[in-house]
């Protein structure tokens, strides 16, 4: 059912835990399934320097939160807004159905952090949603 990526980024998350003075940090939950993930980032001069995670959730959370990590880091914050779950997904080699608004957490807790990050620091950032 899961994709041997899946498994690798479930088994082997990249990027996990708390970054301790992180510029945002971005909490969103799916009330369906209860699953909540946070994402905390490091910004420095518009690049997402250093990106972690902490998912209280299901398998494929775990995963899509890990790959989505690897996929934003070091990319500028205009290039991160561009990764959406099509892309997490992508980056997994797939996702069953059922399990693909795993993957939509990631994209909103990531634009939650930089939400969260741009308030913090008063900048606008072109195309950011305010989180629902
Ligand atoms: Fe917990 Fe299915 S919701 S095992
Ligand atoms: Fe809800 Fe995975 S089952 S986030």
């Amino acid at each position: 059912m899961y994709t041997k990526k899946v498994m690798d980024h479930f088994v082997n998350p990249r990027n996990m835990g708390e970054l301790e003075n992180a510029d945002g940090v971005g909490t969103v939950g799916n009330a369906k399934c209860g699953d909540i993930m946070r994402i905390y980032l490091k910004v420095e001069d518009e690049i997402i320097k250093d990106v972690t995670f902490k998912t209280f959730g299901c398998g494929a959370a775990v995963a899509t939160s890990s790959i989505a990590t690897e996929l934003v880091k070091g990319k500028s914050i205009k290039d991160a807004l561009k990764i959406t779950n099509d892309a997490v997904v992508e980056a997994l080699d797939g996702l069953p159905k059922a399990k693909i608004h795993c993957s939509l957490l990631a994209e909103e807790a990531l634009h939650a952090a930089l939400w969260d990050y741009s308030k913090k620091h008063g900048i606008d950032i072109e195309g950011l949603e305010p989180p629902k």
